[in-house]
């Protein structure tokens, strides 16, 4: 078998971004499922089937009433690492990207050089790799891991404090809050009347050193079947959201990107307008990765959502 190399000479015409290369050790005998292929065995937690609408409470719930009331089933799923793909993937395809893409942002405690610098940056970003012509940015969220906490949780500020990784399988918007969030981003009827078609991207990213501990599996867009996908809603103090949940199939097909550094994006899809023919769905979850070494700093990373329009 001959090893094959795969130099990626594409430069995009903006700032540095440019695709991450996939490594050069490649046979050409691979396919994606195959088992030399490196990859994970780790736990992710989907939803328990239920006949309840599922939710879940992101402060401490009114008297009497439950934190959430599903249930999850935890599966050993495996997890490729898709720097191992010989094929690039495509944000509108199995949904996801990884770009090199550093940020001029060094501080990513500071809110103002966020939305300053870091949203300027991430959305000339999201349109470099959608292809769309406009974006905006409009929500982001810090997250660290911090020691004495379970590792895994679930949303924004499930007990008050600093956002940890989030442990349960989910996509950020569902069919009904991806279709409301032009208007709640364009603030404008007519303008919002006026869009064909677009679409949510997340864009995460390490905001320390290498990922090593608690990575984000996301799932290809092409393995997942609108029935499996739950509507559920996330509870906040003065809104409830709509996400979904995940029920299992052995259909999904996981992957992360090893190692991802701070000079690195992952882009996925949250939601497309388009009803079919591209990607519109990534679930994604943080997984305790088997080989973190004792010492490995927890993660730090920084996610932000973008609204792409094309035209
Ligand atoms: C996200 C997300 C979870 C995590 O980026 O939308 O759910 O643990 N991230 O980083
Ligand atoms: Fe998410």
């Amino acid at each position: 078998m001959q090893a094959q190399t795969l130099p990626d000479l594409r430069r995009l015409s903006f700032g540095n971004a440019i695709p991450t290369q996939p490594p050069s050790i490649l046979t050409q005998h691979y396919a994606p499922s195959a088992p030399q292929l490196p990859s994970v065995i780790a736990g992710l937690a989907y939803l328990q089937p239920t006949r309840e609408r599922p939710y879940n409470y992101m402060y401490q719930p009114p008297q009497g009433e439950p934190w959430q009331n599903c249930e999850y089933d935890v599966r050993a799923m495996r997890i490729t690492d898709a720097r191992s793909f010989s094929a690039r993937p495509s944000v509108h395809v199995e949904g996801f990207e990884l770009w090199d893409a550093p940020s001029a942002v060094t501080n990513f405690q500071d809110e103002s050089a966020i939305v300053d610098i870091y949203y300027r940056e991430a959305a000339e970003l999201a349109r470099a790799v959608t292809g769309a012509q406009r974006a905006y940015v409009f929500d982001h969220l810090v997250r660290k891991r911090e020691a004495g906490r379970p590792a895994l949780t679930f949303g924004r500020h499930g007990d008050g404090t600093q956002a940890a990784a989030a442990g349960r399988i989910h996509n950020d918007y569902s069919e009904e809050s991806g279709r409301k969030r032009l208007g709640l981003v364009l603030q404008d009827a007519i303008e919002a009347g006026a869009v064909e078609r677009y679409s949510i991207v997340n864009i995460w990213r390490s905001i320390k050193g290498p990922v090593l501990d608690t990575p984000l599996a996301v799932c290809d867009a092409r393995t997942v079947s609108a029935t499996r996908l739950v509507p559920s809603e996330v509870r906040y103090p003065n809104r409830t959201g709509e996400i979904y949940l995940v029920e299992h199939s052995p259909r999904h097909q996981w992957a992360y990107y090893s190692a991802m550094d701070r000079h690195e994006a992952l882009v996925f899809k949250q939601y497309d307008s388009q009803a079919s023919g591209v990607s519109r769905f990534v679930p994604h979850a943080a997984f305790d990765h088997p080989n973190t070494p004792p010492d490995a700093p927890l993660r730090e990373s920084i996610e932000i959502r973008c609204l792409v329009i094309y035209e």
